[in-house]
């Protein structure tokens, strides 16, 4: 059976982005495709600046918010990252596999370590491993697929370099694994800079539409969104992103195909009420099961405990055998 695994960074609050892009895709089709895992993937959030408390709350609202978008425990499995010690174990071993300068190549680490050095914030030396710490989340349960966004296909590149490399070396240890996206890429951009992917970290939180937000602040944001000063509405991406941008929302939330809607609309000021209100129809049960389950902490945990217990115990026979095969002595 197909192993498919995924993660999600609780490094600010789930947006629509998450949402449309993935979470909603990995619950309705990825866990019945396979034997899928999925995890909140705690450790990457330290790689940049961080609040502890926040963090905290921020990793249960994200598990929460998988459950509530319909991931369901007993089809696949849900866990935290930190909960299971192999990821670690075997990250180390993959930075013994990995070069310096392959690491430093990767455009998320040039661009993020700009951006904090711009900001007279130090990088985190984690920050340079971290793809490293993703290959191992992905080969520690050697997983054939990874459903990610565009942004995440170089570091999945890396992991499957990493894995035939050592595989080469050591001796046949680790799956190759292989990105997969979906067909219809919902790739939701921030509503005030329509070039830039919404992002749970973004400086300004105008243009982000979170999950939990509640349907006033939902529709005041799409109703602000940036269009252009163009008449009519037409889906042209390039020329017309805000508007083309509306248009993949509300095709994403109703459905629809986005250049056959834009036919349908004269004014942008339509086109966002529209939107608005498919956005709060989309999120609406999705905020409504998590309030349900936030009340009911020990579930959550539970299932967190339970998939932990599952994950550990398909990680460790990979730890165990890479240890073998780079050779370290065998504890006994
Ligand atoms: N780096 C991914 C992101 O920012 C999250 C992630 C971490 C991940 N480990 C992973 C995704 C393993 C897929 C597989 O979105």
């Amino acid at each position: 059976m197909t192993r498919i695994f995924s993660g999600i960074q609780p490094t600010g609050h789930m947006t629509l982005g998450n949402y449309l892009g993935a979470v909603r895709r990995w619950a309705q089709v990825d866990q019945h495709r396979g034997e899928a895992l999925f995890c909140v993937v705690d450790l990457h959030a330290l790689t940049v600046e961080h609040d502890p408390a926040r963090l905290l709350r921020l990793s249960r609202q994200a598990a929460t918010l998988l459950l509530a978008a319909g991931l369901d425990p007993a089809v696949c499995t849900l866990f935290v990252q930190s909960h299971v010690d192999e990821h670690a174990r075997l990250s180390y071993v993959l930075e013994c596999t990995a070069s310096d300068g392959e690491v430093r190549r990767m455009i998320q680490y040039k661009e993020k370590s700009a951006k904090a050095q711009a900001a007279g914030e130090s990088v985190r030396l984690s920050l340079l491993t971290y793809p490293v710490l993703m290959a191992a989340d992905i080969l520690v349960y050697g997983a054939d697929e990874v459903p990610v966004g565009d942004d995440q296909t170089q570091h999945v590149e890396l992991t499957r370099d990493l894995a035939m490399r050592f595989n080469q070396r050591y001796g046949h240890t680790f799956v190759v694994p292989r990105a997969t996206k979906p067909q219809v890429a919902a790739r939701v951009m921030d509503l005030q800079e329509p070039a830039s992917k919404m992002g749970k970290t973004s400086a300004s939180t105008g243009g982000v539409v979170f999950v939990l937000d509640e349907p006033d602040v939902v529709r005041k944001k799409v109703m602000r969104a940036v269009t252009d000063s163009g008449a009519g509405v037409e889906y042209d991406p390039e020329g017309r992103p805000g508007g083309a941008n509306l248009l993949d929302v509300l095709a994403a939330c109703t459905g629809g195909n986005p250049e056959e809607l834009a036919g349908r609309y004269e004014s942008y000021g339509a086109l966002k009420r529209d939107t608005a209100d498919a956005v709060v129809e989309v999120l609406r049960p999705v905020r409504e099961r998590h309030a349900e389950l936030a009340a009911d902490a020990g579930y959550v945990e539970g299932v967190l405990r339970k998939g932990a217990e599952l994950a550990r115990a398909m990680a460790r026979p990979t730890v165990d055998a890479a240890y073998r095969a780079i050779g370290l002595l065998p504890a006994g």
